[in-house]
């Protein structure tokens, strides 16, 4: 078992396997020029694979394949096949925003991936177009599709943000209900890479939008997952994350890996140790005394859920894939 440094049982590891992304969601990403890490810099994923062996062994049960977007990586489904093969039964899953989901979704399915939750933060071409910057969204449905149709379970992501895609909450909630997917609305986090001045829909008013048809009651949320998770009268569930009001930090149990071998503890915090020597030398040990020194150093909480609603995150989400 691995417990930080409050007493936190972290069981959650988060690999961003490349920050390189197709898409240029406003609230993730500077315009471009904009110049990726070289490739030589990433680890490999035998480099990858040594760390996850260790963070298994430690104690990590749940594994979350994310970006930039993870799917630009070749043979990533082969890096999933070896960890399925080394340990059967993790919660194996990936995050995606589902443009070439349609071509990968078989394999990612045959090599042991359960689940993949998918970026839909409209369904109009139009305003997905304008938010990600780039005509996406017949794919990403085509990719959606795709991901049942071979029986991966879909969780759908939504960011509203004003003036953009805000009004189509309930559409984008009842797509993902027709088709038996999960959903959650994530307030927008700001952070410096984002265009200036978006301003997110806050979880309150995300609830208050739903309730303009639908009856629900709140049921909280499903152990340390961020989401608060409320429940329709059919039954249906569907999950707000909002780390302006809610702090779920007290329980929090993930860390983050970027894809040039960065450790991140928090999803906030600018301190992160480096595991690339470690892991390209073969040193096992050495690797897993990083991750004991990252989770002792594991803080408290964000900063979004501070007093000072102004703060802004240096960190890029398309680098520790949110
Ligand atoms: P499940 O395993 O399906 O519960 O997925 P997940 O929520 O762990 O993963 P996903 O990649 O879908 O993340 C959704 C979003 O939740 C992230 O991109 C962030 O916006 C937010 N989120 C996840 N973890 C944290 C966290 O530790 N802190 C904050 N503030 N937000 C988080
Ligand atoms: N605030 C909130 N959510 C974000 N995501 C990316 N950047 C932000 C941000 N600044 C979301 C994406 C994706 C998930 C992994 O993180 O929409 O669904
Ligand atoms: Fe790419 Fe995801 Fe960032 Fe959008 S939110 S630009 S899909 S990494």
């Amino acid at each position: 078992m691995l417990i930080d440094g409050f007493g936190r049982n972290v069981s959650y590891l988060r690999i961003s396997v490349t920050e390189r992304c197709n898409f240029r969601c406003q609230y993730c990403m500077p315009e471009k020029p904009f110049s990726w890490v070289p490739k030589e810099n990433l680890l490999s994923f035998e480099e990858l694979f040594l760390f996850v062996k260790v963070a298994i062994d430690e104690g990590i049960t749940k594994i979350r394949i994310t970006g930039g977007e993870p799917l630009l990586r070749t043979d990533l489904d082969k890096f999933i096949a070896m960890i399925n093969t080394h340990k059967s039964g993790l919660d194996l899953a990936l995050t995606s925003n589902g443009f070439l989901l349609k071509e990968a979704a078989q394999k990612l399915k045959d090599a042991g991936l359960k689940r993949v939750n998918i970026s839909l933060d409209s369904l109009k071409a139009d305003v997905a177009a304008k938010m990600a910057q780039k005509d996406v969204l017949h794919k990403v449905q085509a990719g959606i599709d795709e991901a049942l149709r071979v029986g991966l379970k879909v969780k759908i992501n939504m960011v509203p943000i004003q003036g953009i895609n805000a009004d189509e909450v309930l559409e984008v909630l009842e797509y993902a209900k027709a088709r038996g997917m999960s959903i959650r609305f994530i307030e927008y986090m700001e952070n410096v890479h984002a265009k200036e001045q978006l301003k997110g829909l806050s979880g309150d008013e995300v609830q208050a939008l739903i309730a303009q048809k639908y009856a629900f009651k709140a049921i909280g949320r499903q152990g340390p997952s961020p989401a608060h998770l409320f429940e329709m009268e059919d039954g249906y569930i569907f999950g707000i994350i909002d780390p302006h009001k809610h702090d779920f930090c007290e329980d929090c149990n993930r860390i983050r890996l970027t894809a040039e071998g960065m450790l991140i503890p928090c999803l906030y915090f600018d301190e992160a140790m480096s595991i690339k020597d470690a892991v390209h030398k073969g040193d096992v040990a050495g690797a897993a005394e990083i991750l004991k020194e990252v989770l002792r150093n594991k803080p408290e909480k964000n900063k979004w859920s501070s007093d000072d609603q102004n703060e802004v995150s240096s960190r890029a989400f398309y680098e520790t894939g949110g």
